[in-house]
């Protein structure tokens, strides 16, 4: 399994790093069988799989059980989880109870936190002190999308572009051993990865980053029907999902399905209970 000095030496040495999100255990399964080299448990879990219209809804107790079925499908990869919506924004204790519960009960390898804020990088320096490695992430951070007004690229000017340049610094200095960069320009994401020594992970960033997210419900067309700009789909589940389901509904129908082959037998047919 990777470890976050590996991520350092991916970064130093050019390395792309591959990540995706996965919720339960086979989708981590699938992951780990393709070679992926990070795995997000995301809370984007709560609009992919839970149904969901934002991140907002998802829980410490979704997160848990979700990442704990992932740590099962996906042994020896490195995992990432994300510490829910308003889950680190208490006091810091409170903070530091749910980081330390989230990760000791799923086993991950790092927890990811939105939005460089003084309270944030406040709970990244303790926690990190205290041996849980943090991914930052910024630009677009979906759990503040209220706040943000909507799901749009971030750093388009002067202004914004200079403050996610401070909020990388401010997360590397904290201690964070990765930093998501989400939905901002390609120019930026560059400017960004060039800035700091820790890998950025980049999901609508440009191919400048140190390494690329998707979300495994985009990347494979499952559930979904409308992507960012930013998605490449590699595959169409919903497609064969759905063939799939109606030839086994007509099967059913037409008696094509089971057949002997699909069926089990009994050799002495008079033992078979008279009616
Ligand atoms: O929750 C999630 O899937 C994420 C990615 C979009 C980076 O945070």
């Amino acid at each position: 399994m990777l470890t976050i000095v590996d991520l350092a030496r991916m970064k130093n040495n050019q390395e792309k790093i591959a990540m995706v999100t996965a919720y339960d255990y086979p989708s981590a399964k699938q992951a780990e069988d393709a070679g992926i080299d990070l795995i997000l448990v995301g809370d984007s879990l709560g609009m992919v799989v839970l149904g969901y219209t934002s991140t907002t809804e998802v829980t410490m107790d979704d997160m848990i059980h979700h990442a704990k079925a992932v740590r099962r499908g996906a042994k020896n990869t490195f995992v990432v989880v994300d510490m829910p919506f308003m889950s680190y924004h208490a006091s810091l204790e409170q903070s530091i109870n749910n980081v330390s519960r989230l990760f000791q009960e799923t086993n991950a390898q790092a927890v990811k936190l939105e939005g460089a804020s003084e309270e944030t990088l406040t709970l990244t320096r303790r926690i990190t002190d205290g041996g849980i490695p943090v991914v930052g992430h910024i630009g677009l951070t979906p759990q503040t999308v209220n706040v943000l007004g909507g799901y749009r690229v971030q750093g388009k000017d002067e202004e914004t572009s200079k403050k996610l340049l401070e909020d990388a610094k401010r997360f590397e200095a904290a201690g964070a051993a990765a930093l998501v960069l989400e939905c901002i320009p390609k120019e930026l994401g560059q400017v960004l990865t060039e800035a700091i020594n820790i890998p950025t992970i980049g999901i609508g960033a440009g191919a400048a980053c140190d390494g690329q997210v998707l979300v495994y419900h985009d990347l494979l067309q499952y559930g979904m029907e409308q992507f960012p700009k930013f998605v490449k789909n590699y595959a169409n589940l919903n497609t064969a999902g759905t063939e799939g389901l109606k030839k086994y509904v007509s099967d059913v129908k037409e008696g094509q399905f089971p057949l002997d082959e699909h069926s089990y037998h009994i050799k002495n047919k008079d033992i078979l209970p008279k009616i």
